[in-house]
């Protein structure tokens, strides 16, 4: 195995909830940080980016968010939380983000020009049409009429109504969490995924909108041996990867 994948599987390994961590520890400066700035490296979808962080670091806070993650011990006990949203309802935003970045490219990069139009009118058009959620019964029954049309001529995609909307940005969400936990590991501390909370006093607690929808909350800090509840269970292999016909 080279080298690169043997550290890898070091990290994947050593990962693990812990359900208790060494109260009032201080997390060197930068870890929290280090880690966020790799989950926004992850892959998601249309890489529309429809997430947010956002780091519990006072005292106050953290009792509070602890008594909203209903007391788990590794809410409690947790140095910080970081709690990822998934943020559908920042569409227009995002894409204004892309077509100013196109536009930027399109002056250094003449080359590009065919490829960047292409993008251009993906964001522009093809997007909006996903993600507008205002009327979503009238929008849902054109689509319906439209895909009816489409999936006669070809292949075209089928989980495009409004109810796939907050499930496209909840899994590019989770990605992201996944690379934050593997990272948290990869600094030597240790992370517990948390979607035992209360999440209506959590989004009323971060003052955010409606749409937006609370992906999971994860607990860092350093963990105590108490912490790792027995050894880590897995269905094997063999009974869950399947060779396709
Ligand atoms: C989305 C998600 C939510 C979870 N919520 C909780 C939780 O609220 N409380 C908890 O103790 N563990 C929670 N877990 C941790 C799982 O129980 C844990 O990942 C699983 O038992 C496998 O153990 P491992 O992470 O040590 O490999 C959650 C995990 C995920 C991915």
């Amino acid at each position: 195995m080279k080298k690169t994948a043997d550290i890898f599987n070091n990290i994947v390994n050593q990962r693990r909830s812990y359900r208790e961590f060494e109260k009032g520890f201080k997390l060197p400066e930068g870890v929290v940080k280090r880690s966020l700035e790799r989950a926004i490296k992850s892959p998601n979808s249309s890489n529309m980016q429809l997430w947010e962080f956002y780091r519990i670091r006072s005292k106050e806070a953290l009792q509070e968010v602890g008594k909203i993650c209903l007391s788990q011990s590794g809410a409690v006990s947790a140095s910080e939380i970081v709690v990822f949203v998934a943020r559908p309802d920042l569409w227009r935003k995002r894409i204004d983000a892309h077509l100013e970045h196109i536009g930027d490219s399109e002056l250094k990069v003449v080359k590009n020009k065919l490829l960047n139009s292409s993008i251009h009118d993906y964001y522009k058009n093809v997007m909006p049409r996903f993600y507008n959620s205002s009327f979503p019964v009238i929008r849902d029954v054109f689509k319906w009429f439209y895909l009816l049309f489409k999936r006669r001529q070809g292949y075209f995609m089928s989980d495009v109504y409004s109810r796939h909307i907050p499930i496209v940005a909840q899994k590019s969400t989770a990605l992201a969490a996944q690379t934050f936990m593997l990272s948290i590991t990869a600094e030597g501390y240790e992370s517990l995924p948390m979607e035992g909370l209360d999440a209506k006093r959590l989004k009323k607690f971060l003052g955010l909108p409606k749409k937006s929808e609370i992906n999971m909350a994860i607990a860092v800090g350093k963990g105590v041996p108490e912490g790792l509840r027995g050894e880590r269970f897995r269905i094997p292999y063999e009974k869950v990867v399947f060779e396709a016909r």
